[in-house]
């Protein structure tokens, strides 16, 4: 028997002032794209903004449905709407930020188990790490070098061959 551990770094902000400049923008909007949010059922907008490895920004939100589980997060809607527009193009760096309808929004949110599994395949489809920046409309701001490092011990393609 060996004892295994993982183990994973990421950047702390007090406030996305501390951010660089293309960061910060990213940031916003994800911040600004929380208003094109469908959520009448949790109040919780989220919005995410990307930039691709051609410089194209695409932006997603979260879609909610009467019927619950059809709802998606704002991530996948992201993912969807890139590899749809710009198929096989990497995802160089993607901003997650929400508004919370009933309180708050002051500390970073992280993806989803769903989107975490989403990101991890776009990064073995392009080759290229997903650099996550994660805030709310204001407060800290984490930021994760690689969104696979989320998801240790993930399930990929690797094992369907
Ligand atoms: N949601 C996202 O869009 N992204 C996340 O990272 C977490 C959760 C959405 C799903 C649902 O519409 C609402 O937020 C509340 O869970």
């Amino acid at each position: 028997m060996s004892k295994k551990e993982y183990r994973f770094a990421y950047e702390e902000f007090d406030s996305a002032d501390e951010l660089n400049a293309a960061d910060a923008a990213l940031l916003k909007r994800a911040q600004e794209a929380t208003a094109d949010a469908y959520a009448p059922y949790s109040h919780f907008r989220v919005g995410a903004a990307a930039r691709l490895s051609n410089g194209a920004i695409v932006t997603g939100t979260n879609q909610e449905n009467a019927s619950f589980p059809a709802g998606i997060c704002a991530e996948r809607t992201l993912l969807s709407a890139a590899a749809s527009l710009f198929p096989g193009v990497g995802v160089d760096e993607l901003a997650v930020s929400y508004f919370n309808e009933h309180g708050p929004s002051d500390r970073p949110i992280s993806p989803c188990g769903i989107c975490r599994q989403s990101l991890q395949e776009i990064e073995q489809r392009t080759g290229r790490p997903v650099r996550l920046v994660l805030g709310g409309q204001k407060g800290k701001v984490y930021i994760i070098p690689a969104a696979g490092q989320l998801l240790p011990l993930a399930f990929t393609s690797d094992e369907l061959k």
